[in-house]
């Protein structure tokens, strides 16, 4: 079996194990839920996708010398505010995109209106899910706290919200191409280094595992939004479950259309070898380095 086969297998069970999970969340319509907006977070929530963010919160938990079952409810809360960061991505005011998941986008479905408002009941549910769940377990309360604080960080000012107006705002444009990197660290790496690092907190994590995981994570974020670029520009419909070519025709700043392709791979390549880099010698850790080789393998 090659390394890309055992990171393939491992991502396929525990993306199996959050679908599951999120199955028996999204069940009818609870007592007092509009049943329209019900329908709306679970076709968003339901759709698929990779799942790469609970996964990480699992394999955080793992590497710092816990079960993956710890990190799950905080991965599922992470998946949450993934989707609706993903609902409102796609409506008309932002990146106006009809196909999802490989599905109709939750706007054309249900209505913008409808949309927002799924968006914004998937963030907040995100908020109270995982806490009460990881009480029970008898996590430590404080590393509820810095769990819960590190999620609210990526999500806020400082992460998808920031990053977001950076991708989208034309008065927020700078010239540079720093501009870039910092509109990939908010708007994707920040969240996918808090899904790793929080796992790995509620795991149990010491000093070095913390600050590993937290390198580790946002070269690993940084490589996934420069190959979600490359796959924009290179993918079939079929793959990418999204419409392809998007950034060109709307003449969004990114790593393809600012670098060209052979230098926004060269960047990708060196993000997944830094992220290797960081998690060297660590025990545990080489299910996660080779993540980061298979993430690059995807678009070269
Ligand atoms: C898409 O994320 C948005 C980015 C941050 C690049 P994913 O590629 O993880 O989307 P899903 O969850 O698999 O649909
Ligand atoms: C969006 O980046 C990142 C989010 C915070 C949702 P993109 O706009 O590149 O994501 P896709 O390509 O539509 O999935
Ligand atoms: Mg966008
Ligand atoms: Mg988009
Ligand atoms: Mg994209």
């Amino acid at each position: 079996m090659s390394e890309f086969d055992a990171v393939r297998n491992t991502l396929a069970a525990q993306q199996k194990r959050v679908d599951r999970t999120l199955e028996d969340l999204c069940g009818p319509c609870p007592s007092g839920v509009p049943d329209r907006l019900w329908q709306s977070m679970r076709h968003s929530l339901l759709a698929g996708g990779k799942r790469l963010r609970p996964v990480l919160c699992m394999a955080g938990s793992e590497l710092a010398g816990s079960t993956p079952e710890r990190g799950l409810p905080m991965g599922i809360a992470f998946e949450m505010v993934h989707t609706a960061s993903l609902i409102h991505d796609d409506l008309p005011c932002m990146d106006n995109d009809v196909l999802r998941r490989g599905l109709p986008t939750n706007h054309v479905l249900f209505g913008e209106s409808l949309a927002l408002l799924a968006g914004d009941a998937l963030l907040a549910w995100a908020f109270s899910y995982p806490s009460s769940l990881l009480a029970q377990a008898g996590v430590p309360a404080e590393r509820i706290l810095r769990a819960m604080e590190i999620f609210a960080q990526a999500v806020g000012p400082w992460g998808i919200c920031g990053g977001q107006v950076l991708d989208s705002d034309p008065l927020s444009l700078r010239e540079g191409d720093d501009f870039l990197w910092d509109i990939a660290r908010g708007k994707t790496a920040t969240l996918i280094q808090g899904a790793l690092l929080s796992g790995a907190i509620l795991g149990g994590a010491g000093p070095e595992i913390e600050e590993r995981t937290a390198e580790y994570g946002l070269h690993l974020g940084m490589a996934f939004q420069i190959v979600d670029d490359i796959l924009d520009a290179t993918a079939p419909v079929e793959e990418l479950g999204k419409t392809p070519g998007k950034d060109a025709t709307q003449g969004k700043r990114t790593f393809v259309t600012h670098f060209g392709l052979d230098q926004a791979r060269s960047f990708a390549q060196r993000e997944s070898d830094a992220a290797r880099r960081a998690l060297e010698g660590i025990p545990r850790g080489e299910w996660l380095r080779s993540l980061a080789s298979y993430l690059v393998h995807r678009c070269s």
